[in-house]
């Protein structure tokens, strides 16, 4: 089992902003999500654990050593899929592969070899391992990026929305891709898309503003939830009348009909009672008060 801890984090950017604050976890093998809206801070989290930038205070330990004492130790250890994977050279994706193995340090050559061949196999991009990488599509370039990522066997892998702009079909692919990887390694997600979490996910943490809003294991905290949520068909004009006067959590066209959900612990007279799903507890820990 793999562990990994962060105690009391916070980042603070030159520009004084504080984009971190004050996040304790705990995460061990399995699937993480990490979900939060836009500007939360789920890629600064993510560049801290990878060590692309060092927290203000706090630390992260790695199977029991202090990250900031022995960075090569979490690092021979960590494959990542950036949000933004930048430069995709005109070289072919083996060459890539074969150029970013060597970074990793692995230097046994027919090693190297094996483990590229493997992996192409793995992502399923064997029979275009010739091709420049700049001519991929974005899944094939994502799941280039998963390729990469796994070089060197690392016990932590962290991707970070990694499903945006692609098509159904390659996200599904995906997902079914990391949820193989992820038996008997740590895999970090970080992703707004609730239904991948809920897809994917044995342990989730909700974050806004920097700040840890809710942990937990998803069906426990949409059980949670049961009996408390209320929906109901309304006018559009009647929006602002609801907003002031229930804890609407969300609003959903249906069918060209707005929906709205309420969160309550008492059953509302004119509202039906609906089944709780990640999405409410998404929505109803950003509505609470912070
Ligand atoms: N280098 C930086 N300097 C100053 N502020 C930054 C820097 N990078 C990010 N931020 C700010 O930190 C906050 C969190 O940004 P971050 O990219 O971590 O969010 P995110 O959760 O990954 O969002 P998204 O879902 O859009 O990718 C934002 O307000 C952002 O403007
Ligand atoms: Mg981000």
């Amino acid at each position: 089992m793999n562990t990994l801890l962060f105690n009391n984090l916070n980042l603070t950017y030159k520009n004084g902003f504080q984009a971190i604050k004050d996040i304790s976890l705990k995460i061990e093998n399995g699937m993480f999500g990490l979900l939060g809206p836009n500007g939360a801070g789920k890629s600064s989290l993510m560049k801290t654990i990878v060590g692309l930038q060092k927290p203000t205070s706090g630390n992260i330990i790695f199977n029991g050593t202090d990250v900031s004492e022995n960075p090569d130790d979490i690092k021979k250890n960590l494959g990542f899929l950036p949000q933004d994977f930048g430069v995709y050279p005109k070289v072919s994706a083996y060459d890539l592969l074969q150029h970013i193995a060597v970074l990793k340090g692995i230097t046994n050559s027919s090693e190297r070899k094996n483990q590229i061949l493997s992996l192409l196999e793995k992502v399923n991009l064997s029979d275009f391992k010739n091709k420049e990488v700049h001519t991929f599509s974005g899944g094939m370039r994502q799941r280039f990026g998963v390729a990469q990522a796994l070089l060197g066997n690392p016990r932590i892998i962290i991707v970070d929305e990694p499903t945006a702009g692609l098509d159904p079909e390659e996200r599904n692919r995906f997902n079914s891709l990391l949820n193989e990887i992820s038996n008997d390694v740590i895999v970090i997600l970080s992703t707004h898309l609730v239904e991948d979490v809920r897809n994917l996910c044995s342990e989730v943490a909700i974050i806004n503003q920097g700040k840890l809003l809710r942990q937990g294991n998803p069906n426990e905290l949409i059980t949670e939830l049961e009996n408390k949520i209320w929906s109901k068909p309304i006018d559009k004009s009647e929006l602002e009348h609801y907003q002031s006067n229930y804890k609407i959590i969300s609003q959903q066209l249906i069918e060209r009909e707005l929906y709205i959900s309420a969160f309550s612990e008492q059953p509302l007279s004119d509202f039906s009672s609906v089944n709780p799903l990640l999405e409410h507890v998404y929505f109803h820990t950003l509505t609470q008060k912070q």
